[in-house]
């Protein structure tokens, strides 16, 4: 098979990691990819909103599959316009990304399914949004409909935050039109998990569930990021809590889409608040979690394309995946500077040598100038290992970081701590 992954990330790195054992694989692709994925496939100089090139690209080179990393050119339409083309892709349909890319619409796919989630109203009204908070009191959480790259959730602490937050989004226009509608809904108590299901539009399967790190320090502690790290398995999810979250949340999601006329294909991560009521869903997002990816890849012992392909065929009904027992963690290496700007084109040396022996070293913000290996975004690794348990993963994760030399970049130095 001819495999197109998009993206450029340490998810999408780890895809192609994943996708390069496949004996099914003929030729692999990324684009634009990163020096980690040059590594295991060819890059391929196109941005991943370029979706008419990419639909030439795919069909000049007869690729058989798209991978689509993450979910802005899945809400733009990339499996519509591919599949247009005669090409599978393994992604949702740009209305069934609405999953990820409307707040409203996923909580009325919750209202007509049951499923378990926070009270909630919508808001296109500043004023109305304002007295609905002081009136609900806090602390309370403000989301803004659209897409916004993990900047439009506010859990307010305060009524005061709320109101910031609902200024912000809806009167200041700090993230344009994703945040002309608000959800502002009850404040969830509990352990996070994300949960990640394959689905082929009827049928969903486990794709196993891991614990990010999304906050930049330690301890949880400064401003939101896209994750700093992740674990696979998480031990506080036990199998009866999987069960009833596939039954309760993900089946019924899935039904839901399909009897609207917009079934659900590819991927679909399920953000989970396990509160005293059972688990509830936080969000959807409608492709891999980075980091959590990396990870999930590094435990994945089934061959990846043929459940990818599965489910762009809708025969996951039959389909099972084997994991290694063993669990898998993975550190994030940052610019300094990140969330904010990062500093870019700065040396990181001993990679290579850092890697092997249990630890796999996956790419994001890297690039190669003058043969040399520098960064060039704010998440630029993901340092992974795998242990006979997630203390021991852990200790090989620090112990290759401690072998890369890179002093303007930083780590999280408590990756894990929820589960030791
Ligand atoms: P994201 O949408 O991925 O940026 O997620 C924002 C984060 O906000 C989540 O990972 C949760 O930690 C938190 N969050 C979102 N909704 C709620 C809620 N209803 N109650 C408590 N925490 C929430
Ligand atoms: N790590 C969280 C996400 O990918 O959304």
């Amino acid at each position: 098979m001819r495999v197109l992954v998009v993206g450029a990330g340490g998810r999408e790195h780890a895809l192609c990691w994943a996708l390069a054992r496949s004996p099914l694989l003929g030729k692999l692709w990324c684009a634009p990819g990163n020096p980690g994925t040059a590594e295991v496939a060819e890059n391929v100089a196109i941005g991943v909103l370029d979706l008419y090139a990419l639909v030439q690209f795919a069909r000049a080179n007869h690729v058989d599959l798209v991978v689509p990393g993450g979910e802005p050119p899945l809400v733009a339409g990339i499996t519509d316009a591919m599949e247009a083309a005669g090409i599978a892709c393994c992604g949702p349909s740009a209305a069934a990304a609405q999953l990820e890319g409307s707040k409203v619409f996923t909580k009325e796919v919750c209202e007509a399914a049951s499923i378990p989630t926070a009270a909630w109203e919508r808001f296109d009204d500043a004023a109305a949004a304002r007295e609905f908070v002081r009136r609900r009191g806090a602390p309370i959480v403000v989301k803004a409909d659209g897409l916004a790259a993990g900047k439009g959730v506010v859990v307010a602490a305060t009524v005061a935050e709320a109101e910031d937050a609902i200024r912000d989004f809806m009167e200041d226009g700090r993230l344009g039109a994703a945040g002309a509608t608000v959800v502002i809904e009850e404040c969830l108590v509990g352990e996070e998990v994300s949960l990640f299901a394959l689905c082929d539009g009827r049928h969903a399967i486990v794709l196993g569930a891991a614990q990010d790190h999304k906050r930049v320090g330690d301890g949880d502690t400064g401003p939101n990021t896209g994750g700093m790290g992740a674990y696979s398995p998480p031990p506080c999810f036990t199998p009866a809590l999987e069960h009833d979250a596939m039954a309760r949340i993900v089946r019924p999601a899935l039904a839901e889409m399909a009897r609207r006329g917009t079934p659900f294909r590819g991927i679909l991560f399920a953000g989970l608040m396990l509160t005293e009521d059972g688990p509830k869903l936080i969000e959807f997002n409608v492709r891999f979690g980075d980091p959590e990816c990396q990870v999930l890849m590094l435990r994945l012992k089934s061959d990846l394309l043929l459940a990818l392909q599965a489910a762009c065929d809708g025969e996951l009904g039959h389909f099972d995946l084997r994991w290694s027992p063993e669990p898998a963690l993975g550190v994030v290496m940052a610019a300094q500077g990140y969330p904010g700007t990062p500093v870019k084109h700065t040396h990181i040396n001993g990679v290579a040598e850092a890697g092997g022996a249990g630890v796999t070293i996956f790419h994001a913000g890297t690039e190669i100038l003058d043969g040399q290996l520098v960064s060039s975004g704010g998440r630029v690794l993901t340092v992974c290992a795998t242990g006979a348990d997630i203390a021991v993963a852990r200790d090989a994760a620090y112990a290759a970081i401690r072998r890369i030399d890179w002093p303007e970049g930083f780590c999280r130095r408590d990756i894990g701590w929820r589960a030791l």
